[in-house]
């Protein structure tokens, strides 16, 4: 029999900056990722998609100014983008979710963020970052397909917090309840966008049930045997 796959809705509440997207799109494209069966190639396309879907979501709050354009009828008032947005990817899984943000948000800055899990402490280890000296964006979107311990996310934010950013969000495709405890207790500011609530950890640190290890399964990294 099939295990549970998320906590319960009423568990949720204890986290009022967690947003799970219910979109039906959103659900069925989740099933494609977390299928053991899907090959590497596919895998992208998914994740790609659902950044999008979950970009789009994460970004409803942004702030517009008024603008005026000529249609080839009249004059018209109409609106432009007015905050500056920054992606901050987290190598290296983070990287397949760019390309949908920047096709939604084609003037965004990427700033890469380079963090590994220690896979015996599970402690995040910072080896990239060429952040300038201080805040060039109003927004930062920080974009990783997995929130486990929430070590990784919670030490990206302290960084981004450092540089300067005030309105920073967390983009997951999978979250686990672990993370956004942790994430939320250290910056209850951040909110979360994500596609799934999964049940809980295991011993290793992989969400259960999850999609396994997001950045092999993009890359083809895997271990064959
Ligand atoms: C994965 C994932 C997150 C991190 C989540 O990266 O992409 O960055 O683990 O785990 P946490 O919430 O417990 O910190 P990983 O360290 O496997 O590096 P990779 O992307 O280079 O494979
Ligand atoms: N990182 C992953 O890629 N997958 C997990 O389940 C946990 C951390």
């Amino acid at each position: 029999m099939s295990k549970s796959m998320a906590v319960p809705p009423s568990a949720t509440s204890a986290w009022p900056t967690l947003h799970i997207s219910q979109h039906p799109a959103v659900l069925h494209k989740l099933a494609v990722l977390r299928d053991i069966h899907t090959e590497p190639k596919k895998f992208r396309e998914v994740v790609r998609e659902l950044s999008w879907l979950l970009g789009y979501e994460a970004l409803a709050d942004a702030r517009i100014r008024p603008l005026t354009v000529r249609t080839p009828i009249e004059e018209t008032q109409a609106a432009e983008l007015a905050d500056r947005i920054g992606l901050v990817p987290i190598l290296r899984a983070g990287l397949g979710m760019v390309d949908a943000m920047l096709e939604l948000m084609p003037t965004a800055q990427v700033w890469h963020l380079g963090l590994f899990r220690d896979e015996r402490t599970l402690r995040p280890v910072e080896y990239y970052n060429r952040l300038p000296d201080s805040a060039t964006v109003d927004v930062c979107l920080i974009l990783d397909p997995m929130l486990a311990t929430g070590g990784s996310a919670t030490a990206a934010i302290e960084v981004l917090k450092r540089w300067g950013a005030v309105r920073i969000k967390l983009v997951n495709l999978i979250a686990a309840p672990e993370g956004v405890d942790a994430v939320t207790r250290a910056h209850p500011d951040v909110p979360i966008h994500c596609a799934a609530l999964d049940r809980q950890l295991n011993e290793r640190g992989y969400i259960m049930p999850g999609l396994g290890d997001a950045g092999d399964r993009q890359f083809g990294t895997g271990k064959t045997g």
